[in-house]
């Protein structure tokens, strides 16, 4: 046996809140328009990927055990995917350190699966530029190219037209989570069941498009979510959340995705911490206060030392 250096990249995977989420039109292929300012906050599971000598194949292991490690888990079929267009027959070893509550509108497992695929960019050298690498995670999920867009991006079309904006300033967000998931699918559902036909856009929005650069005070007079009529007639407790937020100070509150978190945003630290106090004492729910980020998903590389049978 030899002590051989081996390269190890860990990511940081943050969850993501909308800020404005307009649900349009739904299209031939059955999924729904969307205009979306989407923002990552520092609430973050981590990644830790290595490649595996001794055989092929994706060994994925989770901290959590109530997750799979199997095709069903995104770190799991976005690894599958990125060796299969790389063309590489390459084992692959990855740590999940899940921070992010699951089924709870925050893009968890969609910000895992950019993860893994912007660490096995750089792990393997693959050279993929954010718009490859974006398309590949498109084919994930609707919310995964934003990811290589992040901190700040207007999201159109199913989810797949990214274009990143200068959001400037500084702000904390208060995320608390219900103590229940929401599936996706039916949030649609219910939306499609509450409302007939599709909303059009404001004029205030449509000016939004054209600008590159904006601030939080620009946003938050915007600040909406069009499934907030369709998921708080079925949990009133969200609706109560948004309010209690309200109440102890947050300049905008508002369900995140299709929820089932309500987030609050706050310009104060202090502010936010009490927050964050309050809310997690109040029925079932977990509260987070983190920052907005201002800055894009990175890797590290660090060399670790395996134990491996060489020559
Ligand atoms: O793409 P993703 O797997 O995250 O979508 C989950 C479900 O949400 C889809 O099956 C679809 O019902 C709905 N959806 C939609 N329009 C979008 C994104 C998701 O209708 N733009």
């Amino acid at each position: 046996m030899e002590e051989v250096e081996e390269i190890e990249v860990r990511v940081a995977a943050p969850a993501k809140i909308n800020v404005i989420l307009r649900v349009l039109d739904q299209r031939p292929d059955g999924y729904h328009n969307l205009w979306s300012v989407m923002q990552t906050v520092a609430l973050e599971d981590e990644l830790r990927l290595r490649v595996r000598r001794d055989t092929g194949g994706v060994l994925l292991r989770c901290d959590d055990a109530t997750l799979p490690t199997d095709h069903r888990n995104l770190v799991y079929r976005a690894a599958a995917l990125t060796a299969e267009r790389a063309g590489l027959n390459v084992g692959l070893e990855i740590e999940l350190m899940k921070r992010i509550p699951y089924g709870a509108g925050l893009g968890g497992g969609s910000s895992d699966a950019a993860a893994t695929i912007l660490g096995l960019n750089r792990l393997l050298g693959l050279g993929w530029t954010v718009v490859h690498m974006a398309e590949l995670g498109q084919q994930l999920g609707s919310d995964v190219p934003f990811f290589f867009f992040a901190p700040s991006a207007l999201v159109t079309g199913r989810g797949e037209a990214v274009k990143p904006l200068r959001l400037a300033g500084e702000r904390w967000v208060v995320l608390v989570t219900p103590g229940f998931p929401i599936e996706t699918r039916w949030a649609y559902q219910r939306l499609s069941a509450t409302r007939s036909g599709a909303p059009s856009l404001s004029g205030a929005l449509r000016a939004l498009e054209a600008r590159e650069a904006v601030s939080w005070e620009d946003l938050l007079p915007l600040a909406g979510n069009d499934f907030e009529a369709a998921v708080f007639p079925e949990h009133g407790v969200l609706r109560t959340i948004k309010a209690r937020l309200l109440s102890q100070g947050a300049e905008a509150a508002l369900l995140s995705g299709s929820g089932s978190t309500v987030f609050g945003v706050f310009r104060d630290e202090m502010a936010a911490r009490q927050a964050q106090a309050t809310m997690g004492r109040f029925e079932r729910c977990r509260a987070y206060a983190v920052q907005a980020c201002t800055e894009a998903l990175s890797c590290q590389s660090a060399p670790t030392t395996a134990s491996l049978r060489v020559g």
